[in-house]
């Protein structure tokens, strides 16, 4: 039932993560996603070296399977029978994925509105029970984190400290390729939990001699569902980036406190600028992203405009795929011409001269 191939996070960081002989490992063959060098975005930031770590390629297309990992062999070290959590749709298909590759039951809690259709569909095809709950995801989040108080019962959102242990990951995984830190790291900022584990990942690494200097922290809401912006909950968050859409973060303090440990900030990009910035690393980058990624890149191109200095080397957190939502695409992309199915169609329609 449970595989310890030497693949995953957990095999690859072993030393770095609370695991003992006794912890079962639970893989997917998560982590070790790619670095790459974002040349169109560098020549908009004149002398800023600008990588993209793709967390898309994770095996359910987002960031969270690193955590999950380690959240599911924890619950399983620590006999638990069903898995739960409430999700806007990534934690939900990484829960069910896990679930299904080690046979415990999983509930995951959405809202009914606004769950982009391919993460559903994965969570329904890895045979999670799905509520679809008339709500927002912080209502979710409460009834959920009731419920796992419950003997037998693992809540996987992040609230559990093993999802941030797991997602540590990701920041050993930069600074072994990029051989330090980056001066900045830009994030998208949802539940508040990714960027407090880049920051306990790159302090236990500094902390083991691994690199010089930690780098500053450039978190980013969306503006609609910006609570920790404001410093105020948001009761009604509404975006286009549906994973962030949250209003309440669960781990607020965890975030601002890593975010001036490291003397960054916590900031506001609307949705044109998540749309654009969506747009140029599809059009200029090639790489296919979710909306609430793009955040990341839209907070880098938001500092840059505005006139701050942008370190000489950044790394922008694309946390989850494009396929996940490609109603999106479709919704901010040309429409493709229909035409008839001969030559002389094709070549009219390009402006090509007839053959
Ligand atoms: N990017 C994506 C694609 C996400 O799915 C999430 C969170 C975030 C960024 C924000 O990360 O919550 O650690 O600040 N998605 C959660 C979910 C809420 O249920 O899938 P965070």
């Amino acid at each position: 039932m449970i595989t310890s191939r030497a693949t995953g996070v957990l095999n690859r960081y072993r030393k770095f993560l609370p695991v003992d002989g006794s912890t079962p490992v639970v893989s997917i063959g998560e982590g070790d996603t790619p670095l790459v060098q974002a040349r169109s975005l560098e020549r908009r930031l004149a002398g800023t070296e600008v990588w993209l770590k793709l967390e898309g390629c994770n095996p359910t297309g987002s960031f969270k399977d690193r955590g999950m990992a380690l959240a599911v062999s924890k619950a399983i070290e620590d006999g638990a029978r069903t898995l739960i959590c409430a999700s806007t749709g990534n934690t939900a298909a990484s829960a069910a994925a896990f679930g299904a590759r080690t046979s415990i039951p999983t509930v995951v809690v959405i809202p009914a509105n606004g769950v982009a259709l391919g993460k559903v569909s994965q969570t329904l095809i890895h045979g999670a029970q799905v509520l679809s709950l008339r709500g927002s995801f912080d209502e979710g989040l409460a009834v959920v984190r009731e419920l796992a108080h419950r003997p037998g019962v693992a809540i996987v959102n992040s609230v559990n400290p093993y999802r941030l242990a797991g997602q540590q990951t990701a920041a050993f995984e930069l600074v072994d390729s990029l051989g330090d830190a980056p001066n900045e790291l830009y994030i998208p900022v949802g539940n508040a939990g990714n960027i407090a584990a880049y920051w306990m990942g790159f302090v236990a690494y500094q902390e083991a001699g691994l690199l010089t200097n930690t780098p500053v922290l450039r978190g980013f809401q969306a503006a609609g569902a910006s609570p920790i912006v404001s410093g105020q909950q948001v009761l009604a968050p509404e975006t286009v980036a549906s994973a962030i859409r949250i209003g309440n973060p669960a781990n607020w303090t965890l975030a601002t406190t890593a975010c001036r440990e490291s003397d960054g900030t916590i900031e506001a990009v609307t949705d044109e600028e998540i749309i654009e910035a969506y747009r140029i690393l599809a059009s200029e980058e090639g790489i296919f992203t979710e909306l609430s990624s793009a955040a990341a890149v839209a907070g880098l191109l938001q500092r840059a405009r505005l006139g701050h200095d942008v370190g000489p080397r950044v790394v922008c957190v694309l946390t989850g795929s494009g396929l996940k939502d490609p109603g999106a695409a479709v919704r901010y992309a040309p429409e493709p011409v229909e035409i008839e199915a001969n030559v002389s169609a094709v070549t009219q329609q390009l402006g090509w001269d007839s053959v």
